[in-house]
This record gives structure tokens, sequence and C-alpha cells, in this order.
């Protein structure tokens, strides 16, 4: 019989986790991959380009739980998930990234009881999670906190680079139950390559290789509050005499630029172009020919390490050191990020090199592992 796995994708940075795992077991004779959306994230830009993108199949299952606060998001996942969890008793659910859902799924996976009477096996799906043991320290992080509770709750923890395994390590995970398997993103911008290099995005734009900066903005600590919001938009203006910029905006950013009537400060700004969110294959072509990202996404600090593209982040810290100690990557502050911008515009930044099993090859060494697991 064919071993029925779940794969959660709630929001857009899930959407490139799961998309080379869910191709690598469709074409498994002993797995049936079911893609379980939560609705996390419903728009058209924000979910169904991505799909598209990464030619995947309509999700077998939508839970629609849509936005709200932490608590309610979180509570909505869980409760539609342990319904679909006994309804389809999958063998083993994979949740992948730090987002509200991933904690919810994880939550009502590890509770539920599939035959009370039986007491030989497991009666649950195993749990794994993908993209396991990042930690930026900072609990005040909603990313932070799902992370933490994720890894002490899931049974198998695939981490992505050796700082992912010294984490978990320390805080009292079992060696056993940590596989290194590399960072799965890389396989989908591999994946897609041709299509990134062909796509007309930063042409169209009219671009030119290597002369503009893309920005993405979306952290809370960065984009809720208004006096922060202000001096990003000053620090934009500011950039944009030296450089153009493209930046497409989060809707969480995007509303509140509009409520706080900052949004014409920077759209009516030339060099400023301000586009929607945009679908993964014109987004990365923005990214392959940009000079500099400027961002506080998760993802991005890893996809340009691994082009060996400048990256100033601002944050105070990041879950994912190795962009900086072996990558592209540099933290970044309001006041800092002016003087780094000009040192890269100098040519004062280092290539970088990608981290060992950043290599287009993680969706087959996860398959392995769950092959192994489910003892197929
Ligand atoms: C979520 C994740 C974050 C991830 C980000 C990527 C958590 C805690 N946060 O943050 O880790 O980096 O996604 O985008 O899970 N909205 C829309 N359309 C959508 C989705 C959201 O308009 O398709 C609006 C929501 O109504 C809400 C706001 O955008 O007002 C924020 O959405 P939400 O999913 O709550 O959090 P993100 O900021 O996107």
């Amino acid at each position: 019989m064919k071993r029925n796995i779940h794969l959660i994708a709630a929001a857009r940075p899930n959407f490139m986790k799961i998309a080379p795992l869910y191709h690598a077991l469709a074409k498994e004779s002993w797995a049936d991959p079911k893609i379980v959306h939560t609705g996390q994230h419903y728009d058209l830009n924000m979910s169904d380009a991505f799909f598209h993108d990464l030619q995947l199949p309509e999700p077998h299952i939508h839970l629609g739980a849509g936005t709200g606060s932490h608590a309610e998001q979180t509570g909505k996942v869980m409760m539609a998930y342990e319904k679909i969890v006994l309804e389809h008793k999958p063998d083993m659910v994979v949740v992948v990234g730090d987002v509200n859902s991933t904690i919810a799924c994880t939550l009502a996976a590890t509770k539920v009881v599939y035959d009370p009477d039986d007491t030989s096996s497991l009666n649950r799906p195993l749990v794994a999670h993908l993209e396991a043991g990042l930690r930026s320290f900072d609990r005040s992080m909603p990313e932070e906190v799902n992370r933490l509770a994720t890894d002490v709750l899931a049974d198998i923890l695939w981490t992505p680079s050796s700082d992912g395994d010294e984490h978990l390590l320390h805080e009292g995970v079992a060696r056993e139950k940590i596989i290194r398997v590399g960072n799965i993103m890389i396989d989908s911008l591999e994946m897609m390559r041709d299509k990134i290099e062909a796509d007309p995005a930063y042409t169209d734009l009219g671009l030119e290789k290597g002369e503009y900066a893309v920005v993405t903005l979306h952290r809370p600590a960065n984009v809720d509050n208004p006096t922060s919001l202000k001096s990003l938009c000053d620090m934009l203006t500011h950039l944009a005499k030296a450089l153009t910029i493209v930046f497409p905006v989060h809707p969480r950013t995007r509303k509140n630029l509009e409520s706080t009537g900052l949004l014409a400060s920077i759209s009516d700004n030339p060099n400023i172009k301000l586009l929607g969110p945009q679908n993964y294959i014109s987004f990365m072509n923005l990214v392959f020919n940009c000079r500099i990202a400027i961002t506080d996404s998760g993802g991005l600090q890893e996809e340009t390490t691994y082009l060996g593209i400048p990256c100033l982040t601002l944050r105070p810290n990041t879950e994912r050191p190795i962009t900086i100690t072996q990558g592209t990557n540099q933290l970044s502050t309001l006041e800092s990020i002016e003087g780094q911008i000009d040192a890269v515009l100098r040519g004062e930044s280092g290539k970088g090199s990608a981290p060992d099993l950043w290599d287009g090859k993680t969706a087959g060494r996860v398959v392995d592992s769950i092959k192994s697991l489910l003892d197929t």
C-alpha cells in the first residue's frame, strides 16, 4: 500500500520548500504525497501564482484558515487540520519553515490518536520538520516561537546547515532525530533556473543588469510601527538618489503604508518602482540581476548567499547566521545602511560561497530519509 504523506503549505515562503519534495515524492511508487494548504496566505499573487510557477497541482486539501491574530490563525488551522488527520490518517506529516501553520499542524498531528486499542504501533502520523534548528534567539519574533515549539514536538528534524544541528543538540534533542539534508529552497531555484533566466521581469521594467536594488520589507517589527515605517521610507528616498529601487510590496506593508499616509512619499519617486507581490519566477529574475538586495525576509538571505549577491538584512539578528559567516549577507540598521550600501557599491563585499548541501539535491535526501523512516 502507498504511504500517505501530507505536505503542509501555508504561506508564501512555504511553497518553494514543498515543491521540490512534492515532485520528488510523486515519482516514487511507494509514496502518495498530498498537499495540504492551510489558507494562511490566500491572495492569487501570494499563493496561486506560486503553485503555477512551481508546477504544483491544486492543493489536495484546503483548510481555508485565512488571517487573524496569532492565536486565532493558529487555532483555526489546528481545529481544521485535526479533523483532516483523523479522517485521512496520514503515515507522515511534513511541516516546513516557521509560520503559524507550521506549529498549528505540528500540535494537531502530534496529539491525535488513531486507534486507542492498537498498542503495537505509533498511533498517529510521524511528524517531520523541514528547515529545523534555525534560531534567531529573539523570542519577540513570532517565527522564533514557532520554530522552538515545532522542534520540541516533531519526531524528525531535517536541518539545512550545521548550526541547526548544533542548536538542537544544545537544546537536548536526541542525535538520532536530527538529519542534515541541506537547503530545499535551492532545489526550487535550480529546478526553475532556466525559466528564471529567461523571464523578462527586469528588462520589462527598463532596468540594467547589476544597476538596481531589490527591496522587500514585511516584518512586523519593521513595518507595523509608524515611526519605523517613516524611517524606512526616508531611507528608501535617500537610497533612490544613488540607485534605482525595485520594491515588491507585501500586503501587510502596503496596508500600513496606506493607513499612515506614507505611500505617496515613495510612490511619487521616479527612482522607486513599487510593484505588487511578484510570482516566484519574476521575483527571482529581479534578484538574479540586481546589484544588491535589502530585506527583512529569511529566504532572500539564503538565495542571495547561494547566488553570491550582496544582501543587507534590516534586522537586529538572523536565524540564518551561515549567510553571514559564509555568504554575502550583513545585518543592518537604519543608521548603518547607507554606509553599508556605499561600501557594496564600491565593491567592498566578498563573494562568499554556498554552504555545504545547498546543492539542489536536498529533496532526494529527504525522500531517502522518509523511505527509511516509513520502512518501505
Ligand atoms: C507570514 C509569516 C512570516 C512569513 C510571511 C511571508 C507567521 C507568523 N508569519 O507573515 O513568517 O515571512 O508570512 O509572507 O506565520 N494578507 C493578504 N493576502 C494574503 C496573505 C496575507 O492580504 O494572501 C494580509 C493579511 O490579511 C494580514 C497581513 O497580510 O493583514 C499579514 O498576513 P499574515 O499571514 O498574518 O502574516 P505575514 O506578515 O504575511
